[in-house]
């Protein structure tokens, strides 16, 4: 499918036949989304993966209930990660063992760290959201590519969630990607007319 029938296919899916997508697929959708785009390249994001029901029956009061997260095959929790200065040693090691001048490797990350540092923790973590939405564009899209459907949402309690899964106070989750295989039937897309979405 290309990638424009994949964009006009995809839909926010709201019931799962609760049938387990293949591993091996499920493999596929997590590298579309590591190769995710990242301001830096920082990568400011952790997925939590959760195929199991008995996890998923513990989060489905906390987010409303929506019938998505108990019939779907793999809940994935898209999270912040607020230690961006961890990812940017990381990344300086990695640049390093992939052939980049220590010096060079250091001045660039260098100026990451002076960013990172005029951040307040607020603005952290908005930034760190913000940029795990791009992940998650790869997610959706990248699920129809491969034959199955997902839902973005943002109906759940990040509090309960973090707390149903034990996650440190710098991993916020941020936005959920059930993925499966659809029950329902697309809705007709309803968007704005070219006219009024570009100037
Ligand atoms: C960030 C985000 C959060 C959303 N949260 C929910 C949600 O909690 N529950 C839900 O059923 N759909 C949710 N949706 C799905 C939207 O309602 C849906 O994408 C929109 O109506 C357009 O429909 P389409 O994706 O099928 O084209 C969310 C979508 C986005 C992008």
């Amino acid at each position: 499918m290309n990638f424009e029938k994949i964009v006009q296919e995809r839909y926010a899916t709201k019931t799962f036949d609760g049938k387990s997508i293949p591993q091996s697929e499920v493999e596929k959708l997590l590298e579309i989304i590591r190769y995710a785009s990242s301001s830096f390249n920082i990568q400011p994001w952790i997925i939590k993966i959760i195929p199991d029901k008995e996890t998923k029956d513990k989060l489905s009061p906390a987010s409303f209930d929506q019938p998505q997260i108990k019939s779907c095959s793999h809940l994935l929790v898209f999270c912040a990660n607020k230690n961006v200065s961890e990812n940017i040693d990381k990344l300086e090691k990695l640049m390093i063992a992939n052939g980049s001048d220590p010096e060079k490797a250091r001045e660039y990350t260098n100026m990451m760290r002076d960013f990172e540092k005029g951040m307040t923790d607020e603005k952290k973590l908005a930034w760190a959201q913000r940029q795990t939405y791009i992940a998650l564009g790869n997610a959706i899209n990248g699920a129809k590519s491969l034959g199955f459907d997902s839902c973005p949402m943002e109906g759940f309690d990040s509090d309960a969630y973090a707390k149903i899964l034990n996650l440190s106070s710098n991993i916020v989750p941020t936005v959920l990607c059930p993925i499966g295989y659809g029950t329902d039937k697309p809705k007709p897309k309803l968007r704005f007319p070219k006219e009024e979405v570009f100037m």
